[in-house]
């Protein structure tokens, strides 16, 4: 089929575009390159010998995307375009709620001009809010801490109302916890600018001399070494996670809600440690207080995925470590020369 990748230059929809070639199927991208490079996709190509066509494309210009609905013929849309810093959507929240929410009324505007009424999106495990409820399953109550937090739920939402008022609607929303490590050829992977907000690209940019030390926000959580515990799942487990969505669609009635997680959760700790031990390198780290909004411990129960998508996580966290490290060694300045 032909699918459309909003977002499809970035961390996780590079991924998702390897995949969906080496699959077969047709790949077109939008991205208004606000966070990525168009370089991702010349490495998708020379990873998979395949071409996705690219238009440079904000999902807040109708019109654009109107001409690029009207040269292809799409069945799918596979959403991850969005802005996602946590921190940021604090300090800038209309941009966040404008880019995220508006842009995403946009696209569906324009798919329903087009009768395109298959849509898988990306979601996030904030939407659980704080829970003491571990793991975390898809029928908990969702709540939100942040504004970009808020732009989840609210999408999640506008899409459920969409697929009620209109049974023709199909919509799997893809809570993802979180993804890490790079394709193994080494050639994509997060590509974050600036200092990393993130764990494993803040990791991966000590390893190399980039920064000097992590910071460890907090070690005094009640967890078993008092560092944060997180569910890492591999990127290219992710991205399998929406080519099994997309294959049920057809067979699926409104919307459906997965959780994309390993159910593993691993400390700041661990997680150093096996960078540590995968990579035969020392991160130099210091105890800091903890992050503000920071949750203690988040992991997902995936049986819901496992058992109607028939996808479940096969990388491990060595897996992880070794990938995103081959990543940051190739490439210590990302996609620029
Ligand atoms: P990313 O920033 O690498 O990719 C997002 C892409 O969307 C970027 O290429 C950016 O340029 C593009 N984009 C942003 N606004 C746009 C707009 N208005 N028009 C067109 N393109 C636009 O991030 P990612 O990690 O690949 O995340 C993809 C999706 O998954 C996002 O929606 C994000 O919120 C969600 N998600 C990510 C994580 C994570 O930790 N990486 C966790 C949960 C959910
Ligand atoms: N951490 C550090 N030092 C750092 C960065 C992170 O100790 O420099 C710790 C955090 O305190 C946390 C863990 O590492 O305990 C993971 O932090 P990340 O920032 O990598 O990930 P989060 O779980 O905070 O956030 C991620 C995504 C968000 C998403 C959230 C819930 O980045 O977009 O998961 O899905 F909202």
């Amino acid at each position: 089929m032909t699918v459309l990748v909003t977002g499809g230059t970035g961390y996780i929809g590079s991924h998702t575009c390897v995949l969906l070639l080496e699959a077969g199927h047709d790949v077109v991208v939008i991205d208004n390159l606000s966070n990525s490079s168009e370089k991702s996709l010349e490495r998708v190509e020379e990873i998979t010998g395949k071409k996705a066509t690219f238009y440079k494309c904000d999902i807040l210009d109708t019109e654009g995307m109107r001409k690029v609905f009207s040269a292809h013929k799409i069945d799918a849309v596979i959403h991850f375009a969005g802005l996602k810093a946590v921190g940021e959507s604090v300090a800038i929240p209309l941009k966040y709620y404008d880019n995220n929410i508006t842009g995403t009324l946009r696209l569906l505007e324009v798919m329903g001009e087009f009768g395109v009424k298959k849509m898988v999106f990306s979601s996030s495990a904030t939407v659980y809010g704080v829970t003491d409820k571990m793991p975390l399953t898809e029928d908990l109550p969702t709540s939100a801490n942040s504004p970009y937090g808020q732009t989840k739920l609210m999408i999640e939402q506008i899409l459920t109302d969409l697929c009620v008022s209109d049974d023709s609607w199909k919509i799997t929303l893809l809570r993802y916890f979180n993804p890490v490590g790079a394709h193994e050829s080494g050639k994509i992977g997060e590509n974050p600018r600036g200092i990393p907000n993130n764990l494993m690209p803040y990791i991966t940019q000590v390893a190399s001399g980039k920064l000097a030390q992590l910071s460890i926000f907090g070690d005094d959580y009640p967890t078993k070494d008092g560092t944060g515990v997180r569910d890492y799942i591999h990127v290219v487990d992710l991205a399998d996670g929406h080519l099994k969505a997309l294959d049920k669609l057809d067979a699926q009635k409104g919307v459906e809600i997965y959780n994309l997680g390993t159910g593993v959760g691993y400390s700041v700790l661990d997680l150093v440690h096996a960078f540590e031990e995968a990579n035969d390198l020392k991160i130099n780290y210091k105890i800091a207080p903890r992050r503000p909004g920071d949750v203690t411990v988040c992991y997902a129960d995936a049986t819901k995925a496992a058992r109607e998508l028939g996808w479940s996580a096969k990388k491990n966290v060595v897996d992880m470590c070794r990938d995103s490290w081959r990543w940051q060694k190739n490439n210590p300045n990302g996609y620029e020369a």
